[in-house]
């Protein structure tokens, strides 16, 4: 009937807590002030302006709301397979559990500004299988032959009438360069990590020690 048709959320995902989300959204920003004042940034600008113009990059991305990793978008039961995860053993088992996740490098796209989370195998159960991978073949095809979970991160802000959907689409189109084999150019050592540069505005900062982010596995109905 209708009230199970409503009883599905907007999405499944792991909502992080508070206390990491203020530690995340600080070094996030210092971030984005370092990447804003490297020459190799400067060099690129035209892919974020149109112009050679600088851009505040803190400004040019908005943040999206509470910082989680969406493991399945349901669509209030829409979407395709919502159903499915929302009766997968795991999803039942697990709903209300506290997960550690691994934010293991933040990406900056002339688009969206993301964290990309290295699941467990544990992590993994929670990942939806089959519509996933249909979901990454149709948004980036060269990405169907990438691990389960690939897709896995966490919003941290979007351009302009930019949707947070994309943000995935995004680091799917960085791992897939790096499956192809394309070594990116390395452009910095920064605190954090080792700076890459994938071409057309896609930055990838590998951090060198992965953040530990506690997060809640639950769902957002908005
Ligand atoms: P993301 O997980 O990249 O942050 P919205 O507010 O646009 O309805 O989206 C709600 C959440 O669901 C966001 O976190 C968003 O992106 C994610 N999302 C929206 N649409 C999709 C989709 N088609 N596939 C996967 N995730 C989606």
């Amino acid at each position: 009937g209708p009230l199970e048709e409503v009883s599905l959320p907007l999405y499944f995902g792991w909502f992080l807590l508070s206390s990491i989300q203020d530690k995340i959204k600080c070094t996030s920003m210092d971030f984005l002030k370092t990447l804003d004042t490297l020459e190799a940034f400067k060099k690129h600008l035209i892919d974020f302006s149109g112009k050679a113009e600088e851009v505040d990059l803190e400004q040019y991305f908005q943040p999206t709301g509470i910082l989680h990793c969406t493991t399945k978008f349901c669509n209030y039961g829409k979407a395709e397979g919502a159903k499915e995860y929302a009766e997968k053993q795991a999803v039942k088992d697990f709903y209300g559990s506290i997960f550690d996740l691994s934010l293991s490098a933040l990406f900056v796209t002339p688009r969206t500004f993301g964290a990309r989370v290295s699941l467990t195998e544990e992590q993994l159960q929670l990942w939806p299988a089959d519509a996933d991978a249909e979901k990454q073949a149709e948004s980036v095809p060269a990405a169907a032959s990438l691990p389960l979970g690939s897709r896995a991160h966490v919003t941290l802000g979007c351009a302009e009438n930019v949707e947070p959907v994309q943000t995935g689409v995004d680091l799917l189109e960085i791992l897939t360069l790096q499956q192809e084999g394309q070594q990116g150019e390395q452009v910095e050592e920064m605190e954090l990590g080792t700076l890459t540069y994938y071409g057309t505005g896609k930055w990838l900062l590998n951090l060198r020690e992965p953040i530990s982010a506690p997060a809640c596995f639950s769902s957002f109905y908005g």
